[in-house]
């Protein structure tokens, strides 16, 4: 019998709409011609439905949502809405409740993409950064007091136990034996590199660059371990990125330096991430990283890759493996061939023209 996946599709706000009904599109497709099935619900968390309602994600939606085998996220922020209302109440409260505690994203320069980086191209670009999504700043650990007043205190602290830690490095290094550059027969060996700031954040990464060396020590012999700082980390991505093949590193560090990278692949219109929770039975959540971009909405123009590449992390994840590898050649294809830019407007074709191109690689 074919398999069936129940997936959780969430729109959310500006711009997601429109790139989330280009990546079920190319879903359907691909369902259907690698036989698998796939059962949809939408739910409409996002913007509107907090003016509506003054309601995030409420405890019973994630109830709801652990119903499913993985979801499929488009974009969480509003402009009506203060910052921060959304983003906690939204993408952190999912990734929080059903402990999403990885953030993959990888850096790949797609073909026929215009590279910012002098000299550089899709051999050199071409790496992922595991994001520990549990904790760091993240957990809003903290608080203010005499707020308002000259004297306003605010403190809002790092914080890692050692579980947390050990467990995103256990993911890493797994990540690098199978996916690593030699593992991908691109290079001589794998390398995990962990980004951290053991100058400064001496408790904080100095547990993080004890926990590495312990674990790859012990159980990952032929992996070779790098380490950079955080502000040298920048400068590498920029100045020699084929050094990296996998990086990893906490949440706030994370989350910044995959803006940068985003940015050498190529930008926001094809960057895409995974929050994974890899237990078993764990529930996985993917979604395009560039956010809602709201002066873009409704026009037709934004650029889908970065929602089908999130959905085809979706289906790999899920073990269609087969099925994933031919979206990622549809969009290779497309790149090289048929795109005239990734930038919204900039493509030479519509959003949904784009889904329909990738759909019908895959349909080939
Ligand atoms: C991301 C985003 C989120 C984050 C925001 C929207 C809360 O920037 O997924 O990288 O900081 O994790
Ligand atoms: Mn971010």
């Amino acid at each position: 019998m074919a398999k069936s996946y129940k997936i959780a599709v969430i729109p959310g706000d500006g711009t997601g709409p429109e790139v989330t009904a280009e990546a079920v599109k190319v879903l359907n497709t691909t369902a259907e011609k690698f036989g698998f099935k796939v059962d949809l619900t939408e739910f409409d968390f996002g913007g509107e439905r907090y003016k509506r309602t003054g309601e995030t994600l409420p405890d019973s939606a994630i109830d709801d949502l652990r119903q499913f085998d993985t979801i499929l996220l488009g974009a969480i922020g509003h402009p009506d809405v203060a910052p921060g209302i959304l983003e906690k109440g939204i993408l952190l409260k999912a990734r929080f409740a059903l402990d999403q505690y990885i953030n993959l994203r990888p850096v790949r320069l797609y073909p026929g993409v215009e590279c910012p980086l002098k000299g550089k191209g899709p051999d050199e670009i071409n790496y992922v950064v595991v994001r520990e999504n549990s904790g760091g700043i993240y957990t809003g650990t903290g608080g203010v007091s005499m707020i308002g007043t000259p004297n306003e205190v605010a403190v809002q602290s790092a914080v890692y136990n050692r579980f947390q830690v050990d467990r995103c490095l256990k993911y890493a290094f797994e990540y690098t034996k199978k996916h690593g550059k030699k593992a991908r027969g691109i290079g001589d060996e794998n390398t995990l590199a962990l980004c951290g700031k053991t100058n400064v954040l001496t408790y904080v990464y100095g547990l993080w660059d004890r926990a590495f060396h312990e674990m790859g020590k012990k159980d990952y012999p032929d992996i070779r371990r790098d380490y950079y700082h955080v502000d040298a980390t920048c400068m590498w991505m920029i100045k020699n990125p084929e050094w990296f093949d996998v990086i990893v590193t906490g949440n706030m560090f994370g989350d910044i330096i995959t803006d940068l990278a985003a940015i050498t692949q190529g930008g926001m219109g094809i960057a895409a991430g995974g929050n994974i929770n890899p237990d078993k039975g764990g529930i996985s959540m993917f979604e395009p990283i560039g956010g809602s971009a709201p002066k873009y909405t409704g026009q037709n123009v934004i650029n889908p890759l970065a929602a089908i590449c999130a959905m085809q992390m979706m289906i790999e994840t899920l073990g269609e493996d087969k099925a994933a590898k031919k979206v990622d050649d549809a969009v290779r294809f497309i790149t090289a061939n048929k795109l005239k830019g990734l930038g919204a407007g900039k493509m030479g074709f519509s959003t949904s023209e784009v889904g329909d191109l990738v759909a019908e690689h895959v349909a080939d």
